[in-house]
């Protein structure tokens, strides 16, 4: 029996509604194959933590994390303590501290969701978004100073080293030769910044040539989101820096049709740490407690929890679930239906207990 460790941290909000949701999804799928068991370990921290003991988590946190296979983590924040102090204190230590590098956010429009985009459906509409998640624009350097005075300065210096764009672009490029299209676009904006940007721009073009059955093309990051709504189709794999495909990918979600189905991995592809698994969307205290968090994305990123764990098989049965009960109409309010988080979850089980793939 293959056996995997893995952490959750539901934190705030609607994490702990979610990730219930997506423990319940792997629970039937681990029962459904047989070949692989989850040995799940709950973390409680978040703000609740916070209120309680000042910190977000403990100071030996990711120690603790270390020796687990894979992080499910659901999302931070609370209308009372400060987003910085929730992100700095929790989720970016961990994407940190184990050089999470590569940050991997599929989209594509499911059957039964539509896309605020006339005339694109399933099918039209199928990229995935490598986001550049250790330096860039928020490598965090730069400063202020004469606060508060007329002439206040304060920089903000993005950071491109050669070590971190080689290894985003090699991700990229075997992502892209990995998928039945094998066409990757890079973006950049090498036209008005001349320096790190050139660079990505010359790495992009050796690393091209350790994968000459990868289409590749460049687009401009402002031209690039003319293209996302106009040229969908011509879109496969997306490379990006930080402060871009930071970008990018909320408007990828927003054409996908909803925050609340968008997914994404924080992964550190040595393998030298776990990599973290988790909903692109926040706490979203609007809902919490109401029953009606979508659950989907966290369906999604539990399927390619499972695909880094070395489980395709498992990852392409609960997407079917996923594509299955969506194509039904069974759907949050989000997207469009009356469907709470329970019953979505209830179908998508019941999806995969009866699934023939
Ligand atoms: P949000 O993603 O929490 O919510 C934005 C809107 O989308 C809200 O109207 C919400 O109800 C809706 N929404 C989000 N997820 C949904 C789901 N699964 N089902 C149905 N509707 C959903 O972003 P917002 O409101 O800007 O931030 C709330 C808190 O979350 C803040 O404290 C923010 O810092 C934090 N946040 C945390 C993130 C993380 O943990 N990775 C990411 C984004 C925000
Ligand atoms: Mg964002």
């Amino acid at each position: 029996m293959r056996e995997y460790r893995i952490a959750a941290i539901p934190a705030d909000g609607i994490g702990p509604e979610v990730i219930a949701a997506g423990l319940q999804a792997l629970e039937t799928l681990e029962r459904r194959d047989g070949g692989f068991r989850l040995s799940v370990t709950q973390f409680d921290w978040g703000s609740d933590y916070y209120r309680r003991t000042g910190v977000m988590m403990p100071a030996d946190g990711t120690d603790q994390l270390k020796p687990f296979d894979a992080i499910f983590f659901g999302a931070v924040g609370a209308p009372d303590v400060p987003d910085h102090i929730t992100l700095w204190g929790l989720r970016l230590p961990i994407c940190q501290g184990f050089d999470q590098y590569a940050n991997v956010r599929p989209t594509k429009i499911l059957p039964g969701i539509s896309s605020p985009l006339a005339n694109v459906g399933p099918g039209d509409l199928d990229w995935v978004i490598v986001r550049e998640n250790s330096e860039g624009e928020y490598a965090g350097h730069g400063g202020r100073a004469h606060r508060g005075l007329p002439e206040e300065v304060a920089t903000e210096t993005a950071i491109f080293t050669r070590v971190g764009v080689t290894r985003i672009m090699r991700y990229a490029f075997a992502l892209a030769q990995a998928r039945p299209r094998k066409l990757l676009t890079v973006v950049t904006k090498s036209n008005a910044q001349r320096h790190g940007m050139v660079m990505w721009d010359e790495i992009a073009a050796e690393v091209s040539k350790e994968y000459p059955d990868v289409t590749w093309d460049k687009v401009l990051v402002d031209a690039m989101t003319v293209r996302m709504t106009l040229k969908p189709q011509s879109l496969d794999t997306i490379v990006a820096t930080n402060l871009h495909a930071d970008i990018l990918s909320d408007l990828a979600g927003a054409l996908a049709g909803s925050l609340g189905v968008a997914p994404t991995a924080n992964i550190d592809p040595e393998r030298r740490f776990p990599s973290m698994f988790e909903p692109i969307h926040g706490s979203a205290f609007d809902i919490t407690g109401k029953g009606i968090a979508n659950p989907v994305a966290t369906f999604w990123t539990a399927a390619q929890m499972l695909e880094h764990l070395g489980e395709p098989a498992a990852a392409a049965r609960l997407m079917a679930a996923v594509e299955k009960v969506s194509g039904e109409g069974i759907k949050t309010p989000d997207v469009g239906g009356s469907a709470t988080t329970m019953e979505v979850t209830e179908a998508v089980c019941e999806a995969i207990r009866s699934s023939n793939i």
